[in-house]
């Protein structure tokens, strides 16, 4: 594991006071990276909405089928995941691994404890991935940190996975952000996109949602409808079935329409022609 690439990643500097999205996230998908105070609020978010599990559950699950798609259809096997998260459940690295070893993975998050609990996750894999405590709205200093730039072969195709992340960031333009990483990207790479959407919620459970996150280090949330969604990933060929609710995204198991509306979360991947 690269340490150089987040030299200032000190597990200290976490803030334990404030329930924080990545371990609230992480709760909800039975880590045991979060504190009492994002369980606490994590509870809140299932009373506000009890569909909120759904959602962890419907996101994580798209993005191993689209790694797993990625990499095993189209051959790329290097990823920039944006937000990556505490790694839990069906991290990126374990599922492109058990395709082909020798892929690389480049975590980006500016969470402390993710970045923290990754490192000790990942142990000696400094040659095919490494962590970098960042903020993803920043792309120059992503793109030239240590852990991307030393990592990855930006001549070759990669995937920029943005899953769970272009609707808590402070800016709207989603699509404005992921521009500058599809620049620095060649022709056969990817970008993967998941994003909170108001399928089966009530507004009266959203309104609730954000009230709670407005507490949070990351106090946005920003559903986006299909078309919005689609706007996200301007110069890419979408692969089938396009844009849709995350579980329907080329399912491993049958899956109800009601069930794919409680994930409350949309999906789709596109290819850089
Ligand atoms: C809901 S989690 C998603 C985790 C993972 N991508 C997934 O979909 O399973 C959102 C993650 O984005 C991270 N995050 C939010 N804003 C960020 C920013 N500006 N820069 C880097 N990471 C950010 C949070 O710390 C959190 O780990």
């Amino acid at each position: 594991m690269s340490h150089d690439a987040e030299p200032a990643a000190q597990v200290e500097y976490a803030d334990f006071d404030q329930p924080n999205i990545a371990r609230m996230y992480d709760y909800h998908l039975g880590g045991s990276a979060n504190f009492a105070i994002d369980r606490t609020v994590a509870e809140q978010a299932l009373r506000i909405a009890p569909t909120e599990r759904d959602y962890c559950w419907a996101n994580r699950s798209f993005l191993g089928r689209a790694v797993r798609t990625l990499l095993t259809e189209h051959g790329i096997d290097q990823f920039l995941d944006l937000g990556s998260g505490v790694p839990t459940v069906g991290n990126v690295h374990e599922i492109a691994h058990q395709y082909d070893p020798s892929a690389r993975v480049a975590y980006v998050d500016w969470e402390a404890i993710a970045c923290h609990h990754a490192r000790h996750l990942l142990g000696p894999e400094e040659h095919r991935v490494t962590v970098t405590e960042a903020d993803v709205c920043d792309p120059e200093t992503v793109l030239n940190s240590a852990g991307v730039a030393g990592l990855l072969d930006f001549s070759r195709p990669i995937a920029v996975l943005a899953f769970g992340i272009l609707d808590i960031l402070p800016t709207t333009d989603g699509a404005g952000m992921v521009s500058r990483y599809r620049d620095a990207c060649v022709p056969g790479s990817a970008l993967a996109v998941s994003n909170n959407a108001q399928l089966s919620r009530t507004d009266q459970e959203v309104e609730g949602l954000r009230s709670l996150l407005a507490d949070t280090s990351t106090p946005n949330l920003y559903m986006r409808t299909a078309e919005e969604v689609a706007a996200l990933l301007p110069g890419y060929a979408l692969l089938d079935p396009g844009v849709v609710p995350a579980s329907l995204w080329r399912p491993d198991q049958p899956v109800t329409e009601q069930e794919a509306q409680r994930g409350n979360v949309y999906g789709a991947v596109g290819i850089l022609p």
